[in-house]
């Protein structure tokens, strides 16, 4: 198997998804935190909201983490009914009731008995995509909405640059293997392919913005919270990890600070 087919499978792998990578909120938190330096900000729990003005009853959030969209919905809008769903106990502990661990492959649900679904930055992680996607069509209502959303392929791509070049430094060659993707098995250009094998009315909305940081830390966090997948780095994680933070340091002493791009995106989908 390829590096890259290697790490395709482990971020699809549900052992390592549940007891490591999600078997908390602490890896998810600490990934998300890079983007409290990013402008312009974007309220993606609000944008959520948004999309579900005009949704009634119940919405379902499949692969909920540590339920950041499940909280602000039952906030904003008390009149419907929000279920939180993971495939990790542990990161459901401290949701709210409603909440339950099952697979997005195998939804416990009927057909047609949800009237909005959303999978938020979490169909790279399952094993088939496609009948995953089958699976979210299959339980909406006539008339119900998908939301998901992911990264392009070129989110981040300083990081990646950093990565290969700290990994390289650590080996004694140019440049080391490429930094675990996630969002790669489905990005925002190759979602739409996806989704269209289930649903007719997809609009995408972009989100870029930049992420400019005067102190390596955040990027120490952001690169340190990809530990569960630290065997399939071909190169010592840790160490590859400080030697990262010793480059971005040096940048930002020469030039000020460490700018990173950034480019993410909803899909809202109708069947
Ligand atoms: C990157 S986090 C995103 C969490 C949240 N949706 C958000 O956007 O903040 C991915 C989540 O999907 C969950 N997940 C991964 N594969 C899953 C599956 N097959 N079924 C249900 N949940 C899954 C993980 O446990 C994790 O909590």
């Amino acid at each position: 198997m390829s590096n890259t087919a290697q790490q395709d499978a482990a971020v699809a792998d549900k052992a390592i998804l549940a007891n490591s990578a999600y078997a908390d909120g602490r890896h998810l938190a600490a990934r998300q935190s890079i983007y409290r330096w990013q402008q312009p900000q974007y309220d993606l729990p609000g944008i959520v909201v948004e999309e579900l003005a005009d949704t009634s009853g119940t919405v379902l959030d499949v692969g909920c983490g540590n339920g950041k969209f499940v909280s602000r919905l039952r906030k904003d809008r008390p009149d419907l009914q929000v279920v939180g769903m993971d495939l990790s106990a542990g990161i459901l502990a401290d949701i709210e009731k409603p909440v339950l661990v099952a697979d997005a492959q195998a939804l416990p649900f009927a057909d047609n008995s949800v009237d909005a679904v959303l999978a938020l930055h979490m169909l790279y992680h399952v094993g088939d995509i496609a009948a995953t996607i089958k699976e979210l069509a299959r339980i909406l209502r006539p008339g119900g909405v998908l939301i998901a959303s992911t990264n392009s392929d070129t989110d981040k791509q300083e990081l990646d640059q950093l990565w290969a070049r700290a990994a390289g430094d650590v080996l004694g060659i140019p440049e080391g293997p490429a930094r675990v993707s996630l969002s790669s098995r489905f990005s925002l250009e190759k979602a739409p392919g996806y989704l269209a094998t289930a649903f007719k009315d997809i609009r995408i909305r972009k989100l870029p913005g930049t992420i400019e940081l005067t102190d390596p830390a955040p990027i120490v966090a952001h690169l340190a919270s990809y530990e569960a997948w630290a065997d399939q780095c071909g190169v010592p994680f840790h160490d590859t990890v400080s030697r990262a933070a010793e480059f971005a340091a040096a940048t930002i002493a020469i030039e000020g600070s460490f700018k990173i791009t950034c480019l993410g995106g909803f899909l809202a989908c109708r069947v």
